[in-house]
């Protein structure tokens, strides 16, 4: 009997939070200030950052399904509220070229180090797993446009 108690009230209280509102960012998809529309980047990087960056880290956020669901909802919206926050590929042309330059900087260091993408991303996204040279491919790039910035 106690159990069956437990069990009902863990269920109300998953209906209950459902009420509460996740507050998921914005989507905008017309971003004049974008990386990739303001710069010519090869296609395959355009690629891996696309599949493997942007649900955090642009204004283009895709939601899946569970995004709606409560409490899974709360943590992609604070991802994705922080991960806009610290670098957003839609605002980019936005930064000085400093600014790009240390963004940059911290792209190959993150990518390199296997920060990002964050670990829980790949395990619900099969097809955002980096392989050990698509990590070096999109370091390389970073450097060097990072390096080419102040020719
Ligand atoms: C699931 C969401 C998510 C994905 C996918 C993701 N990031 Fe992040 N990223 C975050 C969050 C949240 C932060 C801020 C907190 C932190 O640093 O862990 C962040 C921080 C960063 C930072 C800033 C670190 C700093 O010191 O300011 C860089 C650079 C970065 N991410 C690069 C990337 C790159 C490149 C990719 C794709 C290869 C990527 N991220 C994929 C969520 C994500």
């Amino acid at each position: 009997m106690k159990r069956k108690r437990i069990l009902l009230i863990l269920l109300a209280l998953i209906i209950i939070i459902q009420f509460v509102p996740a507050d998921l960012p914005e989507v905008i998809l017309d971003n004049p200030n974008d990386l990739f529309s303001n710069n010519e980047v090869p296609e395959n990087i355009e690629n891996l950052i696309r599949t493997t960056c942007y649900d955090c880290h642009s204004n283009e956020t895709v939601y899946p399904w569970y995004s709606y669901v409560a409490p899974v909802s709360f943590l992609i919206s604070k991802d994705t509220r922080e991960g806009r926050h610290h670098l957003n590929f839609s605002e980019w042309e936005k930064m000085d070229a400093i600014e790009k330059a240390e963004a940059l900087d911290d792209i190959a260091e993150e990518v390199e180090d296997r920060e990002m993408p964050m670990k829980i991303y790949p395990i619900m996204h099969s097809d955002a797993k980096l392989s050990d040279a698509d990590r070096r491919t999109i370091e390389e790039w970073a450097e060097k446009t990072g390096e080419e910035l102040f020719d």
